[in-house]
């Protein structure tokens, strides 16, 4: 018989009830705020589609990492684009990277902030996938011919073929941007990719990251990593891998921020279904075994159900990454005055933790901690 005795009314009266039984208290100290490292000096080059989202110079970075600091949040990660890229992601593991000179530099200037460093070949690789890609196999070939007869034929009938986007997205000819998109035409080979991706992991913790984040999804990317920062004396060096991380159309935005789209095909060969829970926790799995110390499921929001089954079976931390698609639908939202913004800001936030990560990666890092403080 619970009403009238059980009113759950009671303790929703005034604010002071409210916050006294609250069961999660949102604060900053889990926060990672995600930057956008380029070349030059005092650029601040605003996203197009993430306002309030900048690709900043290794100075401007440090600038931003002042603040960010002073707001309360502990830790960054860098995400970096090369002044060149090319087929092996050399600027990914380039001790001089892009990358590397930020952790240093932010080392040097803002002590005690942890450095977070994204590790990943797509923003480095000329295609943009996070792999190297094995395009011998015959399906690609052909399509490629035919493609090359294509832009023959155009030409023959007196059209001219613009070459589009041969700098910025690194393609030889205008073919590669009709190139094919199907599996079938191109591998990304695992194995030769875990040895970049160590080689970057390793560059990173000896430029100062004090966390090295995996993101590519190759399999057995966490061993050869710890294998690698072992070693070469970084056995203290610990490894928080995007153990689920799903092929989503909510990554959108990072890709116009990074210029890591890749030129053909998509990531469904390596990230994960976005319809498998329970492949998600065996992907979680085998990273712990291989030796991750923290895990992360991204992207959030739509994913809650990942994090909490996530939160129930494992004891290691857990964190999201409330992705760039997420943030620029609430920015969007919001500059449209159809939403408020801070308010949804907020329980995006703390609905996150409410089903179960301690950490949360976020655009909104500096604007909620404004609001919390
Ligand atoms: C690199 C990487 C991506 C994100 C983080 N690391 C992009 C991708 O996988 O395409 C996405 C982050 C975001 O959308 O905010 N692989």
């Amino acid at each position: 018989m619970p009403y009238p005795t059980d009113r759950p009314r009671r303790l929703r009266r005034s604010e002071a009830l409210r916050s006294f039984v609250r069961e999660t208290r949102l604060s900053p100290e889990g926060f990672v705020y995600p930057l956008f490292v380029c070349p030059g000096e005092g650029v601040r080059k605003e996203v197009r589609s993430m306002p309030g989202v900048y690709n900043l110079s290794v100075d401007e970075a440090v600038t931003e990492c002042r603040e960010v600091k002073a707001l309360g949040i502990p830790s960054v990660i860098l995400f970096g684009l090369p002044e060149e890229k090319d087929e092996m992601a050399s600027g990914a593991w380039d001790r001089n990277g892009i990358v590397q000179r930020a952790a240093r530099a932010i080392k040097r200037e803002v002590p005690g902030l942890l450095l977070m460093g994204d590790v990943c070949l797509c923003e480095y690789m000329s295609h943009g996938h996070c792999g190297i890609v094995d395009t011998s196999g015959s399906g690609y070939s052909k399509a490629r011919q035919e493609a090359d007869a294509f832009v023959r034929e155009l030409e023959s009938r007196g059209k001219r073929v613009i070459k589009v986007g041969t700098q910025a997205a690194g393609a030889a000819t205008a073919t590669e941007l009709i190139a094919p998109a199907t599996a079938e035409d191109y591998e990304i080979v695992n194995d030769a990719t875990l040895e970049l991706l160590a080689k970057t992991a390793v560059s990173q913790a000896e430029a100062g990251m004090d966390i090295i984040a995996p993101s590519d999804m190759m399999d057995g990317r966490v061993q050869a990593i710890r294998t690698a920062l072992d070693g070469s004396g970084f056995e203290n060096v610990p490894v928080l891998s995007y153990a689920a991380k799903f092929a989503s159309g909510f990554y959108g935005p990072f890709r116009e921020a990074a210029d890591s789209a890749p030129h053909f095909g998509d990531r469904r060969s390596y990230q994960m279904d976005p319809a498998n829970l329970r492949e998600a926790m065996r992907e979680i799995e085998l990273d712990l075994e291989e030796g991750a110390d923290m895990i992360m499921v991204k992207p959030a929001m739509p994913y809650l159900d990942v994090i909490r089954e996530a939160r129930t079976r494992y004891d290691v931390p857990l964190a999201a990454y409330q992705v760039s698609g997420e943030y620029a639908m609430i920015k969007a939202a919001a500059l449209n005055g159809w939403i408020d913004y801070q308010r949804v800001m907020i329980e995006s936030l703390l609905c996150i933790q409410r089903a179960g990560a301690s950490i949360t990666l976020t655009y909104f890092a500096k604007e909620a901690a404004k609001l919390l403080a």
